[in-house]
């Protein structure tokens, strides 16, 4: 469980479950997790994440068994390891792409987790929820941002899938930091990842998706719509919002319509109009 000065700090999920008041978590080496609220940074479907140090250290979301009925036991087991492996292609990611401007520092991977830089301003999604809507330049900045940070991800054969606003951090300097690859597949190195395919998912899906995100900062308000639920078809254009007078409206449009092959045909178009934006201001 998570402990605060006197208080304990329940994760969003249990927020509304009995079970909340019960379970506890363990850490990767198999102790109880204890962590003073002021040092949690957020929870997500399979991952806790706090500070340690002057660090994040992200760890697989695994309650103690233990601390549950019995009959519930066996699920959550299967849970826990399901989360585990999670993290495991998680670092496998962070190995593989290393450094990169877009992506959130990795300071080491190791049994303990995943650790990285601690990123004060948040995610996108509470940011956008939570400030005032910035101007066009810095609109294009963020977009031209996650446009080359997806690109580098695909030119590393890596596919996203989980592209959200809650997954992009923000910098001290506003620069935008990709965390969470959970959800990710890695190909080997020599891989088409255009035409590559993994359970459904395929770069024109990550280009869909990216296309929400890139809405989503155009608009400032989240949207999603997952392909995953859909069966990985795309949804048609007139069931997606209106995109008149939208930065980007052209380019979230061929997104969504599948126009694009390639990030890198992508990156090339939108690039060219972004820095045009950025030139004029
Ligand atoms: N380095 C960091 N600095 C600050 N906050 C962070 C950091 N890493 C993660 N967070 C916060 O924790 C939340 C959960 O982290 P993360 O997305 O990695 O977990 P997850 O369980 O994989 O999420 P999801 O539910 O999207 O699969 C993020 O949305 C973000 O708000
Ligand atoms: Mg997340």
């Amino acid at each position: 469980m998570l402990e605060g000065k006197g208080q304990v700090l329940q994760p969003r999920l249990f927020r509304t479950r009995k079970m909340a008041r019960r379970a506890a978590f363990l850490k990767p080496d198999g102790t109880r997790l204890q962590i003073n609220m002021e040092d949690f940074l957020g929870s997500g479907t399979n991952a806790i994440v706090f500070r340690d140090g002057p660090h994040a250290l992200k760890i697989p979301k695994a309650y103690d068994p233990e601390s549950l009925p019995e009959e519930e036991r066996d699920d959550q087991e299967y849970i826990n390891d399901g989360n585990i492996q999670m993290l495991e292609l998680e670092k496998a990611v962070y190995r593989r792409v290393g450094y990169w401007e877009g992506i959130a520092e990795c300071i080491d991977v190791s049994e303990a987790g995943i650790r990285l830089a601690v990123y004060k301003q948040g995610d996108l999604e509470n940011y956008t929820n939570t400030h005032t809507e910035v101007n066009s330049p810095q609109k294009a900045k963020w977009i031209l941002s996650v446009v080359q940070t997806i690109f580098h991800l695909h030119s590393l054969k890596v596919l996203v899938d989980d592209l959200a606003l809650r997954n992009i951090l923000i910098g001290d300097d506003m620069s935008l930091k990709f965390i969470d690859f959970g959800s990710c597949v890695v190909f080997p190195l020599e891989a088409n990842i255009n035409t590559v395919s993994e359970e459904g998912l395929t770069a024109q899906a990550d280009i869909f998706h990216l296309g929400c995100v890139i809405y989503s900062i155009a608009n400032w308000k989240k949207f999603e719509r997952n392909l995953f639920h859909s069966d990985w078809v795309r949804p048609l254009l007139r069931d997606l919002p209106n995109l008149d007078g939208l930065i980007c409206g052209d380019v979230i449009q061929r997104c969504w319509l599948g126009l694009y092959s390639s990030m890198e045909q992508l990156h090339c178009e939108i690039k060219e109009s972004l820095e045009q934006i950025l030139r004029q201001n």
